[in-house]
């Protein structure tokens, strides 16, 4: 169990909570503030929007264990509040609701807007809203409300708060919420020990990975010219979207830093890799480990991998078997199934771009920028295989 300290609408509260416990778990469990309301539990829908920090947060997806020194405003907090009152009769004036199951967070965000822009402009409008889905009244009401109580302020005179008032924009868990000494604990608890060796580098320990599963991909070249291209570390790294070196590689260690969206949450892991090779068996092995402070959250991660002659040896069957551990709020999101996309759509891309640097097609272009592994193009891709799947599948009847 954590131990917390929280302001949740105006009131100290102390509580010890477990680890994995979200925010909105929290509220509505421990302190009865049912307002704030749970839809999809994944970050996507909105409906448990609420304030830390003033800032309009996902409370499915935020750990209560994370919030520790947090300021908290759920819907409850905002009965009195100036803003919330007249967003609320907006939304009664223009059927801006049906079952209101969507209508706390959808405060939350409108008043958020209200607060921040300039002039009641519909694409600004719907756009602070996109994170917010209604399934019932549709949007065109809501979006009718708030543009109604933006230019009521502003003909009043009441001028918009850049950034709401907030010091920083950001995500949450971005470091806008006070800091606390238990705080500063719980984010080194996360920290996988990278122990310094003798001679200054990172030492990276073996661990027992949590979850393995394997992938494969095929590459026209030979076994030798596969295992001395992954010698290469530099031209590895190239090939991995959302990697970069941070020092300067040598033929058994690396550092860098891989970045990771997945929904809501973005992440970038700092950390060292080390690496084993055995040309007699054309194998080899990375064990890696890695921090990200925005999250919390930490991985070790091992792949191993074999290089099986095809085709006569004119090609080769790249077999590996990639192993990790999670841990902090990445864990709480990162199900099994989401890692393993992930990791399909990381492997087809290295597959794809290490082809390109073997065929020389890539000579006098770099094969990628380094871009963040979006969850989304993710969850399109995996849509795009299933409509294939299906296609293929009724062809065959
Ligand atoms: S319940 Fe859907 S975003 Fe939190
Ligand atoms: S009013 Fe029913 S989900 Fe929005």
């Amino acid at each position: 169990m954590t131990d917390i300290d929280i302001n949740v609408n105006a009131r100290a509260a102390k509580a010890s909570v477990e680890p994995r416990t979200h925010l909105a778990d929290f509220l509505r469990d421990h302190l009865n503030l049912t307002g704030t309301h749970l839809g999809c539990e994944h970050g996507v829908c909105g409906a448990c929007t609420l304030l830390i920090d003033d800032m309009p947060a996902r409370s499915c997806i935020t750990l209560a264990a994370a919030c520790d020194g947090a300021r908290v405003v759920t819907i409850e907090g905002l009965d009195n509040d100036e803003i919330a009152t007249e967003i609320r009769a907006a939304f009664t004036r223009e059927h801006a609701l049906q079952c209101g199951y969507c209508t706390p967070g959808m405060l939350i965000s409108a008043r958020d807007l209200v607060l921040r822009l300039d002039e009641a402009d519909e694409r600004a409008i719907r756009l602070g809203l996109s994170g917010n889905l209604c399934r019932c009244t549709g949007y065109v009401g809501i979006i009718r409300a708030v543009r109604s109580v933006i230019e009521a302020r502003r003909e009043r005179g009441i001028r918009p708060v850049p950034g709401a008032g907030r010091a920083q924009l950001g995500p949450v868990g971005s470091d806008n919420g006070a800091r606390t000494a238990r705080s500063e604990t719980t984010r080194q608890a996360v920290s996988v020990d990278l122990q310094e060796s003798a001679g200054s580098k990172p030492v990276v320990a073996d661990f027992a990975p949590d979850k393995v599963f394997e992938e494969h991909f095929s590459i026209a070249a030979s076994p030798d010219e596969v295992f001395a291209m992954f010698g290469d570390i530099r031209a590895i790294a190239a090939c991995l979207p959302g990697v970069a070196l941070t020092g300067e590689p040598t033929a058994e260690h690396v550092e860098g830093l891989i970045r990771v969206k997945l929904g809501p949450i973005s992440a970038g892991f700092r950390g060292a890799a080390r690496i084993e090779r055995d040309a007699s068996t054309m194998s080899g092995r990375i064990v890696g480990t890695g921090n990200d402070q925005r999250s919390r959250s930490s991985t070790q991660g091992e792949i191993r991998y074999r290089l099986v002659p095809i085709d006569a040896g004119a090609a080769t069957r790249v077999e590996l078997a990639i192993g990790y551990s999670l841990q902090g709020m990445l864990a709480q999101i990162a199900r099994e199934a989401l890692v393993r996309g992930l990791a399909s759509r990381l492997t087809a891309e290295f597959a794809r771009n290490l082809e390109q640097q073997l065929s020389g097609a890539a000579d006098g272009a770099p094969v990628r920028p380094a871009q963040s592994i979006d969850g989304v193009a993710l969850l399109l891709y995996g849509l795009w295989k299933l409509v294939r799947q299906i296609i293929q599948r009724s062809l065959k009847r």
